[in-house]
């Protein structure tokens, strides 16, 4: 396993995406555990593009978990159908929130967010398994680039499950 991330400098997001996806391939192809694997997911993210908060929300027990992050403390338990999440995982869709303040019902884990983006993550039986909820303190932080490139991470994710 490589010891460190290679983040091109300089260059917009989809060129950092471009360059993760071999390097997270990298990552989890030999490690078997899901646990793990996230955590190392969510730190790569938050290494690469410095996001405020970068997460997992595993659906569990009824309602989505939180799972591996990286970032300020959050909230443990959101209902299937509550918050941006909640919508992500009902809806099975990727949703991108440009104002937190706009979106009716979002959970506000930290009065620090101010955008975000949620994708979900589905098992090969086509269910969502958990969503990946990432957060910025500024607005409108996240465009179809990072919808796109997010996808094609978890893609790597969804393999393995
Ligand atoms: N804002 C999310 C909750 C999770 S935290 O932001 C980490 C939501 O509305 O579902």
């Amino acid at each position: 396993m490589a010891e460190e991330l290679i983040i091109p400098v300089g260059t917009d997001r989809n060129a950092i995406y471009d360059a993760l996806i071999p390097q997270i391939n990298g990552l989890i192809e030999t490690e078997s555990d899901l646990i793990a694997n996230l955590a190392n997911l969510a730190a790569v993210l938050k290494e690469a593009f410095g996001f405020f908060w970068v997460g997992f929300y595993i659906a569990k027990e009824g309602e989505l978990v939180l799972g591996p992050f990286q970032g300020p403390i959050a909230c443990t338990r959101i209902p299937f159908h509550k918050g941006v999440c909640g919508a992500s995982y009902s809806q099975q869709k990727t949703i991108i929130v440009p104002d937190v303040d706009q979106f009716p019902g979002h959970i506000a884990c930290s009065s620090a967010s101010r955008s975000e983006i949620v994708l979900p993550v589905f098992h090969k039986n086509g269910t969502v398994a958990m969503i990946l909820d990432v957060d910025s303190d500024q607005l409108d932080d996240f465009s179809e680039i990072d919808a796109a490139g997010l996808q094609g991470i978890l893609t790597l994710l969804e393999r393995k499950l």
